[in-house]
């Protein structure tokens, strides 16, 4: 392998659902990555892969919400790999409820994992990246990071959150004319194993809203966004009429989901006995990529194909215009 032309990435949340569907789509591309999250079973699993597609991983088992072992984890990369390159914060921890039926120490949790787990990883990588003035960092939101829906007010704020410190954080790295880039990707609802582990205090288990995506769908929408100067990926035409239709019509969509969104979310099954939920701790054994929707999931958005390949379908657009108007300018001035 070329280490001269392998990049180094680091992901958060790299043993299950979109994190490790990331880690498979960098693995191609033969990168090192060192892998975050706390599950031992998933990480290990998730470097064989990478190790089998040619890449090179480096496992470290940190809960994000702890901002010193982030900080070692980016020391213990650089010591191993040379500089990052890139850095994607995906790991995320949320909980089911109506907000009076949740108690403060899980919203906290909730916080701490979904908004901090992001500002500390990206502290870790601002400061190695600005020195070298190259590098660039993802922060993994949701249509929810602009939408609010019902019994997820603790996610909601943390990735509205989210969006606002990609605003500040983007202005001051302007200001400074710096050529580090931090860009945001806005995913709809996404196949992965967390409808089967959020904390949740309702009886029914929990499901995506609409029809999900496949993790693969979200995981080069990621690839793209670390490799392109976008300040924002929005992925599949869901998450795009959540942002437009709250900017439009916000206390319309607050009825519509006050009338929809408690229902929507949960599945007619009910959750069974010795139900695990990963908020502290995670939950045992190698979950994967994928959740329990493959049956109904999308493998493609047309939407975020549009939206990827913008520039080319522009250019051929204006080919299109320029060429249209020259026949008919041909035909009128004979
Ligand atoms: N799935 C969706 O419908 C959807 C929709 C929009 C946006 N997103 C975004 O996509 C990202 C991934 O979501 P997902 O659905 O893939 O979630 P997931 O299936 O629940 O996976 C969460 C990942 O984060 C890790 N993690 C959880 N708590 C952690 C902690 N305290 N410290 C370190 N790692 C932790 C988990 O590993 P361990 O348990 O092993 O630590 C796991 O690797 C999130 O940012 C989420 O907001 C998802």
């Amino acid at each position: 392998m070329n280490h001269k032309k392998a990049l180094v990435i680091v992901v958060t949340g790299a043993s299950a659902g979109v994190g490790r569907a990331v880690v498979r789509r960098f693995a191609r591309d033969g990168a090192r990555i060192a892998l975050i999250a706390r599950g031992m079973d998933g990480l290990e699993a998730a470097a064989r892969e990478v190790e089998q597609a040619g890449g090179e991983a480096l496992v470290l088992p940190l809960d994000v919400a702890d901002a010193a072992a982030v900080e070692a984890a980016a020391e213990a990369t650089e010591a191993h790999f040379g500089p990052i390159d890139i850095w994607i914060n995906v790991a995320f921890a949320g909980v089911m409820s109506q907000f009076l039926d949740m108690n403060l120490d899980d919203y906290r949790r909730v916080t701490d994992v979904t908004y901090h787990g992001q500002v500390h990883g990206t502290m870790a990588a601002l400061k190695r990246m600005v020195p070298r003035d190259r590098g660039s960092i993802v922060l993994v939101g949701s249509a929810l990071a602009y939408r609010g829906i019902p019994l997820q007010s603790a996610y909601c704020g943390a990735k509205h959150a989210v969006q606002g410190f990609q605003d500040s954080i983007r202005a001051e790295l302007l200001h400074a004319k710096s050529h580090v880039h931090v860009s945001m990707v806005q995913l709809p609802g996404v196949n992965t194993p967390q409808f089967d582990w959020m904390r949740t205090t309702l009886p029914k288990k929990a499901r995506p809203a609409s029809p999900p995506y496949q993790p693969e769908v979200a995981a080069d929408a990621i690839h793209f966004a670390a490799h392109h100067r976008r300040k924002q990926v929005i992925v599949g035409f869901p998450a795009l009429e959540a942002i437009w239709g709250d900017r439009f019509a916000s206390s319309a969509l607050d009825h519509y989901l006050g009338a929809t969104g408690v229902d929507s979310q949960q599945d007619k099954e009910l959750i069974e006995p010795g139900y695990r939920d990963n908020l502290y701790e995670p939950v045992p054994g190698d979950h994967g990529a994928h959740g329990r929707f493959d049956a109904i999931a999308r493998a493609r958005s047309p939407q975020w194909w549009m939206s990827k390949h913008r520039m080319a379908l522009g250019t051929a657009g204006a080919l299109l215009a320029a060429v249209g108007g020259a026949l008919l300018f041909g035909r009128k001035s004979r």
